[in-house]
Parts: C-alpha cells; sequence; structure tokens
C-alpha cells in the first residue's frame, strides 16, 4: 500500500543524511576481519564491539514471531523512546500538536512538552470508551499522532475495535497503537491488519508479559517507509548488546512466558473478587491488563495505610476522572494473598 509521507513526517527532517556508523559502511561478507574501523577497544570482552545498529540478527527472529516483515520493524529502547523519536519526527515545534484520550499514559505528554509539541486532549468517555466524533471533531491538519493505549493505562480496559478502526480511517495524521498489555487482553493484537492501513502504527513492549523492563525493548510496527524514516533519525546504537543478547534468549522462553501469563490472569480475577467484597472499594474496574484499576472511599488514606503495611500501589486520582483511585499491579500468588489480608483488615 502507497503511503504519502510528506503528509505525515516533518518536512524540515526528511531530507536528513543520518550519521553514518563505522559498521554500516562495511558489510561482512563471512570472513573473518580484523576490525580497526570503529576506535574500539580490541581486548575482547562481551561487549567491547559496538552493537549492530540495524539489530538484523533480533528483527529476523521478531518477524517470524510477529508475521510483519524486517522493513516494518523498529526497535527502541522501550516503547518510551520510540514515543519520543515519532513525536520528534512527526510535529514542528510550536506548530503541530499530538491527540492524546485521557485518562492516558503519561509519556505521551511528557514526550511531546519535551519536544516543543502541543498536545490536544480529548477525554474518554465515562465509560473510558473513546469519543470517536469529539476526536475527529477536535482534530486538524495540524494534528499529527493520535496515542491510543489498548489495552489503556491507567483505566486498564481495552476500546472498542470498531472505534479503533474508525480513527485509523478517519484521522488525519498517524494513529499509534500502544500494545504494551495486549498479552493479557481478550481481543488480539491489530498487528494482522497492519498491511491494510499506512497510517496505523502498532507499538508493543518486552517490559510487561515478557518479564524484561530491565532490559529496555520496544518493537514498533509500520509502513515500511515510516520505518525507514525512524532509521534515519535514531541514535546510531539505541539498542545496546546486552539487550539484543538477553531478549534473543527470551524470545526462546515463549512456553514459560504464556505459563506466566495464565497465571496472571487467574490471579487478576482472585484479585477482583476479593475487591468486590469490600465495602470501601467502591468499584473494581474491569481489566484487561496486568493490573486493576478501583475506585475507593479515600485514595490518600488508603494509599497510605497500604504504604505502612509495606505494600505500594500507584495512586492514580490525579489522573482526568480517576478521583479516588488506585492502580494495583497483579504480583505473585504469595504477594497477593498478603495484599488480600491487608485489605481485608482496613476499616471501611
Ligand atoms: C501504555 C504504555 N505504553 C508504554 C509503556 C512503557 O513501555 P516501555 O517500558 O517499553 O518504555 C507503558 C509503561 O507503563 C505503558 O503503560
Amino acid at each position: 500500500m502507497k503511503i504519502d509521507v510528506n503528509k505525515y513526517l516533518r518536512k524540515s527532517l526528511l531530507a536528513v543524511a543520518p550519521y553514518q556508523s563505522a559498521r554500516e559502511e562495511y558489510v561482512n561478507d563471512g570472513r573473518k576481519m580484523i576490525l580497526l574501523d570503529a576506535n574500539e577497544n580490541p581486548f575482547a570482552t562481551a561487549v567491547n564491539r559496538y552493537p549492530d545498529p540495524m539489530q538484523l540478527e533480533l528483527k529476523t527472529q521478531i518477524a517470524a514471531w510477529k508475521k510483519v516483515p524486517i522493513n516494518q520493524i523498529y526497535l527502541s529502547n522501550g516503547s518510551d523512546e520510540f514515543i519520543s523519536q515519532i513525536i520528534m519526527g512527526c510535529c514542528e515545534p510550536g506548530v503541530d500538536h499530538i491527540v492524546l484520550v485521557p485518562p492516558t499514559f503519561g509519556m505521551y505528554k511528557v514526550a511531546a512538552t519535551l519536544n516543543g509539541v502541543g498536545v490536544v486532549e480529548v477525554p474518554l468517555t465515562e465509560d473510558f470508551q473513546l469519543d470517536v466524533s469529539a476526536i475527529l471533531e477536535t482534530s486538524n491538519e495540524q494534528s499529527k499522532l493520535l496515542f491510543i493505549p489498548n489495552p489503556n493505562n491507567p483505566t486498564g480496559n481495552s476500546f472498542n475495535r470498531k472505534d479503533i478502526k474508525t480513527l485509523v480511517e478517519n484521522f488525519n495524521g498517524l494513529v499509534v497503537l500502544d500494545e504494551a498489555y495486549v498479552e493479557f487482553a481478550e481481543a488480539k493484537s491489530i498487528l494482522p491488519e497492519l498491511a491494510k492501513h499506512p497510517n496505523l502504527m502498532v507499538c508493543q513492549t518486552l517490559s510487561k508479559a515478557q518479564g524484561m523492563a530491565g532490559v529496555r525493548l520496544g518493537m514498533a510496527f509500520a509502513h515500511a517507509e515510516l520505518i525507514l524514516f525512524l532509521n534515519k533519525i535514531k541514535a546510531p546504537y539505541n539498542i545496546n548488546s546486552l539487550t539484543l543478547k538477553a531478549v534473543l534468549q527470551k524470545l526462546k522462553e515463549q512456553e514459560l512466558v504464556k505459563e506466566q501469563v495464565v497465571y496472571l490472569l487467574k490471579e487478576r480475577k482472585r484479585l477482583e473478587a476479593s475487591f468486590k467484597e469490600l465495602d470501601w472499594i467502591i468499584t473494581c474496574f474491569p481489566s484487561d491488563a496486568n493490573f486493576i484499576l478501583i475506585r475507593v472511599d479515600d485514595s490518600a488514606l488508603r494509599y497510605a495505610q497500604l504504604i505502612e503495611a509495606g505494600i505500594v500501589v500507584r495512586n492514580s486520582s490525579n489522573s482526568l476522572g480517576c478521583e479516588n483511585t488506585l492502580r494495583i499491579s497483579v504480583g505473585t500468588q504469595e504477594e497477593n494473598n498478603i495484599l488480600i489480608n491487608v485489605l481485608q483488615t482496613l476499616e471501611a
């Protein structure tokens, strides 16, 4: 499918010549070479050489795993880096803006602000769904990106697929569907539909179901021309050797990941049931993620009581429409037992 990149990307960056790293100038033909081209230290450790700037080995594995061609994959130092890069690449500071649907993941606004880019917010409906007509009515030529975390953070619910499709088909700019929690959701990823929508970008992360928040790896999937552009504006070695090695190993352990997801979903159900028994928990919002949002009588009080008991949750009360809420990640069975016991001792 064709794409007019001029419509989406910053004109001033389209012609930018990327930094040419030493390792990209020479293509290995399979021979063992003496590498004197990159001012590295020759004494062998596991990390004395620069990593592959294009991460070909890992991308080959990810392409097979996600069933997306290599030239439609961009790897980032956590999804956070991709979020910042796509804003920088699409939005002219002081001119363009991004569209957010609060309550939403906080990093989008931070990244926009750091890049001098404005934010237009279109709140979710009362039941935390997308206000499709308001988003489309509010958007204009300067609306370059629409960020939709699905499932949503901090509310935990998934959005109606039909609404997402309507937005992808009608939004003027690029739609970034952030599937950080997709492994925990009932609905499948939108990735198989990528080829149908040139303005759809999907990002996923190794930080949640894959259990690798510490290695910092995000994966973005989009039209090949958008990926080409992202590769042009990225830092040359944005994914380090230790991350590449750890993730390649992780990809061989997907059976264990699946088991852990099943375990966490079971635990989520158990937590939901126990929350619903307590009078001072007013609402337990339905979750499609590895966390649960609850509305309580007094979030500051309950947060402090949990801290006192040695348990840290997130007070989400500052998010739009989330007054008096706590966001609680699903832990191990043992951790959840302690949490449930503590919650049961708190007075209504
Ligand atoms: C919706 C969403 N996207 C992205 C991220 C961050 O992902 P990463 O750890 O890959 O930067 C988070 C983290 O909480 C998130 O909630």
